[in-house]
Parts: structure tokens; C-alpha cells; sequence
């Protein structure tokens, strides 16, 4: 297949960003970021997946001091921090991709010893999460959350709002709001882990209004044009999930399309089905695609062919590469023949904090097979 009849290396315009292709880095958090500190192995790791024209979203990084729950994540609310995020935007930027910052708070998903002065970690809610067992087969355990009260929430909006502009001062092209996965948002958004009885908890708009109070206070600082959201409302991450999730991404993609201008929408698809050996994905997006007034990223599982597959037929606008990516920084360029040969992931160094191994050694696509 000629790269140009390749529906994922078309370019796509997004607001204001001339976007060469539609293959974008999904944020991914590699715990390499000492004292919560960017560190310059980062600019070597971003820019090997920079590419002109590309779309990049950074792993996900905290708003203030109460937003960590691991170790080595990067945050954004110190000097300090952006500081030391300004070469790794410029090193992207080098190379001509477009670069987003995404804005963190774990919530509940935290401990004593993460929190400033060994405080409980604050939530929607002061139920914490039972002990979760994560990939590599060890139990993670969480703190008791503090319900955070109804007037020291404007205090956390406006902690995204700072961030976002010291992401712009940072020289960041925007701001992606990490709405997903069972972080702070979701911890809101949703009826699982949302008890709360003020105007932020029980009805469907109550339970959202944190999430858009974010957005607002975000966009009114930085610009709409410069804002995406990422949403997970299918999944069930971290003890979070939603009776109606259908009901809660309408009512959220509504409400995002009207403020006005809002950037993009980064939808994460619900959980995978395997049938017959195969991978599929349930292409359940398609109802908040068509209703958002934005860019849609459609996330989660995709490949190579599933990819062309959504952007042929119009599910979305770009597909983001989560695991993929990490594996294969030169992932646009592999995708320009039919069955490219891809770099395995290798799990066991995802959060591992070593500055090259599993972090910047996976290789590049030989010259010889390049030509092939
Ligand atoms: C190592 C790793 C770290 C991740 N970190 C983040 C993160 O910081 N923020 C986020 O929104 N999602 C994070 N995710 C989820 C990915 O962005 C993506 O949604 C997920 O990997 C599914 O996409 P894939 O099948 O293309 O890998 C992470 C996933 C992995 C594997």
C-alpha cells in the first residue's frame, strides 16, 4: 500500500494544528521523572516519537502537591518542574510535532506517603479503593481518601487552571485533562465511587459538574483551542464505573460541545473482545463522535489495520497508539508498509526507572527494511 492510501498517514487539520498523519502518542506514565522532576532522558524518549506534523500527548503529570500517587511521575506546578519540561517541549518541537500536556490528579488513587505532611489523599468520596491487582501480579494497596468538602473544590479547579498555564509557559502547544481512568474526574463522574449529597454528586449534572468546572477554568485560561478531554466512561478502572456510562458520555459530550471551541475529545474504547482468536474492537464510540462539535481520538487496542479501518470509515478523526508506541518510536513510519514488523512491549519495564532500558533502547526500523 502507497503511504498516501494509507487512511492513518493522511493529514488531518485539528483547530489551528496542520496535523501530517492521525497517528498520535497516547499519554503514558513511565515513572522516570525523579522527585516528580522531568528529567532530560525524557527529551531523548519524546523527540525518537516526534515526527513533523505529529500530535503527542505527554504521560500523564500532576497538577499540585496533593495530585501524586506514584513514585517518579512528572508534575507541573512548580518552577522547577517547568523548567525542566521547557527542553523536552523544544526537542519535540525541534522536530516539528505538535505537543500536549497531560493534566493529572489521582484522587483517591494515592497514599499518606505521596500526600504533603502525610495527609489522607482527597477524593469525591471517603470510600477508598479495595486492594487492586495490577498487571505484574503484586496487590496495590490505597489510603483512606478525605471526602473533600464542597468549598475547598473551586481550590482543585483552579490547580488545573494553573497548570494549564504553566504548561503554555512551558512552551506546550496545549492541554489534554486527564478525565479517565479512575482519577480524580472520574472519581466524580461517576456513580461508583460518587456518594457525595451537595450540588456535585447524586444527578447526572451534579456528578459532572467538577469535570466541566475543570474545562471552563482551564479554557478560559489557555483558550479553548488548545484544551482536549480524555474520557474512559466504559471502563472500570481503579473501582470506578458508571450504571449508565452511555447516558454519562452523551451528557459529557454535550455539555463539552457547547462551551464552544473545545479542541478534541480522547475517548478510551471499552474493554476488548477477543472472537476467534482476533482482537475486536466494540466500536461503541460512534453515538459521541457524532455528537461532539471537535476532533474525536478514538484509543484502545488498536493496530495498524484497525486503524485505517476507523479512519476509512469516519468513527474517527485520529486513533491514538498507547503500548505500540511505546514499543516502536518510529510507529508512523513502520505503518507506511502493510504488514509492518513492530518491536514487542516488554511490561516488565513500562514503570521501571532506569533512563534508557525499555525507555529510549527500543530500535528504529532498519534502513534495509525501510527501502524495502
Ligand atoms: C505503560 C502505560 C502507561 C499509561 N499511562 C497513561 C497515562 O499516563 N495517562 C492516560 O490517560 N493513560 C495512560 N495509559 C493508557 C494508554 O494511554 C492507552 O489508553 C492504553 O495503553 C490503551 O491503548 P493501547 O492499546 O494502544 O496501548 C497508559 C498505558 C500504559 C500501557
Amino acid at each position: 500500500m502507497e503511504a498516501a492510501a494509507v487512511p492513518l498517514l493522511t493529514p488531518y487539520k485539528m483547530g489551528d494544528f496542520e496535523l501530517s498523519h492521525r497517528v498520535v502518542l497516547a499519554p503514558l506514565t513511565r515513572q522516570r521523572s525523579y522527585g516528580n522532576v522531568p528529567q532530560p532522558h525524557a527529551a531523548v524518549y519524546y523527540s525518537q516519537r516526534a515526527t513533523k506534523g505529529g500530535f503527542m500527548i505527554t504521560e500523564a503529570t500532576g497538577v499540585s502537591d496533593t495530585a501524586q500517587g506514584y513514585t517518579d511521575t512528572p508534575g507541573i506546578w512548580t518552577a522547577e518542574q517547568v523548567a525542566a519540561w521547557r527542553p523536552i517541549v523544544d526537542a519535540v518541537h525541534a522536530k516539528g510535532a505538535v505537543f500536549f500536556c497531560q493534566l493529572w490528579h489521582v484522587g483517591r488513587v494515592s497514599t499518606t506517603a505521596f500526600q504533603p505532611g502525610g495527609a489522607a489523599p482527597i477524593s469525591s468520596t471517603d470510600r477508598g479503593i479495595p486492594p487492586q491487582l495490577s498487571f505484574d501480579g503484586h496487590v496495590e494497596e490505597f489510603g483512606k481518601p478525605r471526602r473533600l468538602e464542597t468549598h475547598e473544590i473551586p481550590a482543585i479547579v483552579d490547580d488545573f487552571r494553573k497548570a494549564a498555564r504553566n504548561a503554555i509557559d512551558a512552551g506546550f502547544d496545549g492541554v489534554e485533562i486527564h478525565g479517565a481512568n479512575g482519577y480524580i474526574i472520574e472519581q466524580f463522574l461517576k456513580d461508583s465511587a460518587n456518594d457525595r449529597d451537595d450540588e456535585y454528586g447524586g444527578s447526572l449534572e451534579n456528578r459532572c459538574r467538577f469535570a466541566l468546572e475543570v474545562v471552563r477554568a482551564v479554557a478560559g485560561e489557555v483558550g479553548a483551542g488548545r484544551v482536549g478531554v480524555r474520557l474512559s466512561p466504559f471502563t472500570d478502572y481503579m473501582d470506578c464505573h458508571d450504571s449508565d456510562p452511555a447516558a454519562l458520555a452523551g451528557y459529557l459530550v454535550g455539555e463539552l460541545s457547547a462551551i464552544g471551541g473545545l479542541l478534541y475529545c480522547h475517548m478510551i474504547e471499552p474493554r476488548l473482545a477477543i472472537v476467534e482468536g482476533r482482537r475486536v474492537i466494540p466500536h461503541r464510540l460512534r453515538p459521541f463522535r457524532e455528537a461532539l462539535k471537535g476532533t474525536f481520538i478514538a484509543s484502545g487496542g488498536y493496530d495498524r489495520e484497525e486503524g485505517n479501518k476507523v479512519v476509512e470509515e469516519g468513527y474517527t478523526d485520529l486513533v491514538s497508539f498507547g503500548r505500540l508506541f511505546l514499543a516502536n518510536p518510529d510507529l508512523p513510519k513502520r505503518f507506511e508498509v502493510l504488514d509492518p514488523p513492530l518491536n514487542k512491549y516488554d511490561r516488565t519495564t513500562f514503570y521501571t526507572s532506569d533512563p534508557v532500558v525499555g525507555y529510549t533502547d527500543y530500535p528504529f526500523l532498519a534502513a534495509d527494511v525501510q527501502a524495502a
